[in-house]
């Protein structure tokens, strides 16, 4: 199940799974976009991709829709994924805007994870992955909200991996840096907005500081999620694997 892949990350992480064999559901808002990325999946014959139209902001009706998909079998490999919070400063934010996010991203995950918990166990496979942020590392600017949630996706993460590691479950988080997707367009029209200067030109200043002068492309971010998904990484748990060209500076 890939979250949020009605575009971007998501998306390109979808196209990866189902490009190594995996049987997918997508899962957002938008029906109409959901309903063209299933379509255009690969979709060689016995894998049969599904779309699950749902507010992750509207944490009472997740787990009933959910519970619905499991009729057709357990789910093995959970994509956390969803839209990042607005941007601007913490100091600035009202409280309402961490009780939203806070019930999109952590409460969200909880009732997924509560949903498909018992089938993945029974399984003895599961692989979950959060797709957060470098901002665990190293909280980015403007970002206030965001760099907080992704904290807290975070530590829910690691505690989650220690408790499901006997299972056979893996919990591990992906850190993308700048990934050129419709909400890095959308942050650097906030950043040259608060700062008075061209988005041309902030989007140039962000380049620079890439040391390997680019972007990533949605699917370099969804190659390492498919990755941490597959029996391969089974020795990987509650990992924090910054995808983003080198952009940390920290070891
Ligand atoms: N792009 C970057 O440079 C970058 C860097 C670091 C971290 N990230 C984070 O990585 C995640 C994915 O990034 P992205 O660039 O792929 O974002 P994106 O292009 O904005 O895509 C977000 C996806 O999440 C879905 N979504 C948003 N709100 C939702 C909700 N309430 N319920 C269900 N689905 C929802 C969207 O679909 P619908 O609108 O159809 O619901 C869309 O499929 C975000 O959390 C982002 O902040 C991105």
């Amino acid at each position: 199940m890939v979250c949020g892949a009605s575009r971007g990350i998501g998306r390109a992480t979808a196209e990866a799974l189902s490009e190594a064999g995996a049987q997918v559901i997508i899962a957002a808002r938008d029906g109409h976009r959901l309903a063209q990325v299933v379509a255009e999946l690969p979709q060689p014959v016995g894998q049969e991709h599904e779309a699950l139209e749902i507010d992750f902001g509207d944490t009472a009706h997740i787990g009933p829709q959910l519970a619905e998909l499991l009729h057709s079998g357990p789910v093995h490999v959970v994509v956390n994924n969803s839209g990042g919070p607005p941007a601007g400063p913490a100091s600035q934010a009202e409280t309402a805007a961490f009780e939203s996010a806070f019930r999109q991203h952590v409460v969200a995950n909880q009732v997924i994870l509560r949903t498909l918990l018992p089938a993945m166990k029974a399984s003895g496979y599961g692989r979950i992955v959060n797709i957060i942020s470098t901002s665990v590392k190293e909280p980015i600017p403007g970002l206030g909200v965001s760099n907080t949630i992704r904290g807290a996706v975070a530590s829910w993460a690691k505690t989650l991996s220690r408790e499901l590691g006997p299972f056979g479950i893996t919990v591990n988080n992906v850190l993308p840096g700048f990934t050129a997707t419709e909400r890095l367009e959308y942050f650097f029209e906030q950043r040259a907005e608060a700062s008075g200067n061209s988005v041309d030109t902030v989007r140039q200043q962000a380049r620079m500081r890439v040391p390997v002068g680019r972007f990533a492309e949605p699917r370099e971010i969804a190659a390492a999620v498919t990755f941490l998904a597959s029996p391969a990484a089974g020795y990987i748990n509650g990992i924090n694997l910054p995808v983003d060209g080198g952009l940390i500076a920290s070891l």
